[in-house]
């Protein structure tokens, strides 16, 4: 163990609602492993926990869609996420889950203290209420129009499309996401966190945070700039973890309080299955651990300025060192939307392809510092170009070609050039690259700086032509395979957080040991004489029609999910001359009388400026009688007349209908007789 302090790594507790795509992995998972991975190497003291995020409304929703109980939802989730990120590769040490007992108590113990110490203000006020569902609507119960964006189908805790954090009472036109009904006000009781009244000291503690993204400080300070509000603390809801009250029988704890505390949860069951039930006292209880939360940017407000205050108020805890948040993936140029089918799910991807390649790919493409793009195309681009065509080359032609002209042993090195010197200094100075880059969290630099090292080798073994030397100059054919060889070894270690199972393929043909460490890389890790050989191609080449196949099952799905349009489709084309021998025209109407025999006619005198008209129109069911007459409209003008219920009509007052079929009037400012064109 080194003298370097305890480090505690954290990845989001996804929701166990559901499986994982690519958002999930580029977003909060792979960084945290490709980190986690370096500091073990360098014998960091180092726990990397995670778990599922069970309670929260995407959970009941999830099982009142499929009609059956959160807990079944969360069962089935939780264990088919645990398995992909294992497939994956995400080495976490625990992987928790927020419905176990450790967890359901830790989390009232932390809310029985900070009540205690009087953090929390109870509140008495009106929430949303569903009086069919008899429930009341937090969060994602409701839907309604943004405040901030107008999108329609914005959630009663935050606007997918704008992402501002709202309350459901803030929505336009609130609807119950159960029942579709228009909720009503009720009164209720609930524990707020006074983030207001914190801000000044959570202030001060952001200010000492060094080397923070500029991303995530950025967002941070726009909700400090707006000011904090009180945030509810509880829920009443069915699911979650019981508030520990006697006088809020029938509460949960809000999910973004309990789910962080998983955190601490999960540290504490990885402590006990190590027979050391204190041990996650050693970390998060320890002033000296440096903890770092791993997550999306549409968590940085509960990881950088909520839970910090929880555990602020508290006392006993750490406070995260740094919170490296990532920016969004796209998905060929699209927002990624699990509902409109536009996602890429990682038990799918593992039907088809190895996770290495997908962890190369991705991590040179990551979101660290701006929204990025995945496409498939640039994935075989990855994989074919840079993969196989030089990490993969310059191992297997290094090997090979030792294995065939030098016995399949690394040969011995005598009176280097300044080529072969050069190529084997360059991999001290690309491990300084690599180390100074994932010490600083810029993970896509790390990956490739450390393809660098690939690049360089690939480069030097075709320079030196060692397929002539080994004729003319066997020696320098030696030094050749020599540098090359060992070049192969630190990649097989450096390459270690990105490529884990390949590189331990590569180890093993180099016979190099696993377990060695970052400080082992260097540019003698092979003694002559090593036996090497060159078992395996590490990376195959992609087909253009592999690519293709997912790009066509993405698009399938993505039409299959689109929305059914309430609308008809538009029409055939039409010339303009079509249009032009229309006649229309502002009007306006200046009385009506009803049409008997019929409920939905009216019969409406109209001035159309030049002259005064009689038209019958079907609309007595839209329209409110009391604004009729003095409504401005738009006339078919030069309709030919017809005789509707015995009655002349002549022309057409244009409607709209929406979704409902509702019509309303197609309303003009302009002054009678107007044409429009
Ligand atoms: O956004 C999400 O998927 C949340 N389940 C993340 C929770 S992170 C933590 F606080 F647990
Ligand atoms: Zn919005």
């Amino acid at each position: 163990m080194s003298d370097q302090k305890r480090i505690l790594v954290t990845s989001a507790l996804p929701y166990a609602n559901g499986p994982l795509h690519l958002g999930h992995l580029a977003g909060a998972y792979l960084t945290p492993d490709l980190y986690v991975r370096y500091k073990r190497l360098t014998g960091a003291d180092i726990v990397y926990i995670c778990g599922s995020d069970e309670h929260g409304v995407p959970i009941t929703i999830a099982a009142e869609k499929e009609g059956v109980t959160p807990q079944d939802i969360v069962d089935r989730y939780h264990e088919m996420n645990k398995k992909v990120f294992e497939d994956f590769g995400i080495s976490f040490d625990y992987y928790g889950r927020t419905s176990s007992p450790v967890h359901h108590e830790t989390s009232q113990n932390m809310f029985t203290v900070l009540h205690e110490k009087g953090f929390f203000k109870k509140k008495t006020e009106k929430q949303l209420y569903d009086p069919k569902a008899e429930m009341f609507l937090p969060d994602r119960y409701v839907k309604g129009i943004c405040p901030n964006c107008g999108y329609e189908e914005a959630y009663g805790d935050q606007c997918e499309n704008c992402g501002i954090s709202l309350s459901p009472t803030e929505l336009k036109f609130p609807v119950s996401a159960l029942t579709g009904e228009e909720p009503v006000l009720k009164e209720t009781e609930h524990w707020y966190m006074p983030l207001g009244d914190i801000q000044p000291k959570l202030e001060k503690w952001l200010e000492t945070r060094e080397h923070w993204k500029p991303n995530v400080m950025g967002q941070v300070k726009s909700w400090l700039h707006d000011g904090l509000a009180d945030r509810a603390a509880t829920r009443d809801l069915s699911w979650g973890v019981p508030v520990p009250l006697e006088e809020a029988k029938g509460k949960v704890l809000y999910v973004w309080f309990d789910a962080p505390i998983g955190y601490i949860s999960a540290t504490k069951e990885w402590a006990r299955e190590q027979g050391k039930p204190d041990a996650w006292k050693d970390y998060w209880q320890n002033e000296d651990c440096e903890l770092y939360h791993f997550i999306g940017k549409d968590n940085i407000v509960f990881h950088c300025i909520m839970f910090p205050i929880v555990l602020m108020e508290h006392g006993d805890y750490v406070l995260p060192k740094n919170v490296p948040a990532n920016e969004f993936l796209n998905l060929e140029g699209r927002k990624l939307s699990t509902s409109r089918g536009w996602a890429v799910w990682l038990h799918e991807y593992l039907e088809d392809f190895e996770p290495d390649l997908l962890r190369y790919a991705l991590g040179a493409t990551l979101p660290e510092s701006k929204d990025s793009d995945f496409s498939w195309n640039d994935f075989q681009a990855r994989v074919n170009n840079e993969l196989a065509a030089i990490l993969g080359n310059f191992v297997y032609r290094s090997l090979s070609f030792t294995e065939k002209f030098a016995n399949g042993k690394v040969p011995e090195f005598i009176e280097p050039t300044k080529t072969d010197l050069e190529a084997l200094a360059s991999i001290q100075i690309q491990k300084e690259k690599v180390t100074a880059a994932y010490e600083g969290f810029k993970f896509k630099e790390a990956i490739a700086e450390t393809m660098q090292l690939a690049r360089i080798g690939n480069k030097y073994f075709t320079e030196t032509e060692p397929w002539k030397t080994r004729n003319t100059h066997p020696q320098a054919c030696n030094n050749t395979l020599y540098v090359s060889l060992q070049l192969c070894a630190a990649l097989s270690v450096m390459m270690e957080p990105v490529l884990p199972t390949s590189m331990k393929k590569l180890r093993n043909q180099l016979g190099v040991a696993d377990g060695l460490s970052w400080n082992d890389i260097s540019d003698s890790m092979l003694s002559s004489t090593t036996k090497v050989s060159a078992k395996e191609v590490l990376f195959t080449k992609i087909e253009d029609d592999q690519i293709q196949a997912q790009i066509s099952r993405l698009e399938e799905r993505a039409k299959a999910n689109e929305p059914e349009s309430p609308f008809p489709p538009i029409k055939e084309d039409i010339q303009f001359g079509d249009f032009a021998k229309l006649d229309l025209r502002a009007g306006e109407i200046l009385s009506y009388k009803a049409v008997p025999k019929s409920d939905k006619l009216l019969e409406l005198r109209v001035d159309l400026g030049l002259e005064q008209r009689t038209i019958v129109s079907g609309i007595a069911k839209h329209v409110d009688f009391e604004t009729l007459v003095g409504q401005k409209v738009s006339v078919v003008a030069n309709l030919a007349p017809k005789k509707l219920m015995g009655i002349e009509s002549q022309g057409m007052i244009l409607m709209a209908e929406d979704s409902e079929g509702r019509l309303t009037f197609v309303d003009t400012n302009s002054e009678n007789g107007s044409p429009i064109t």
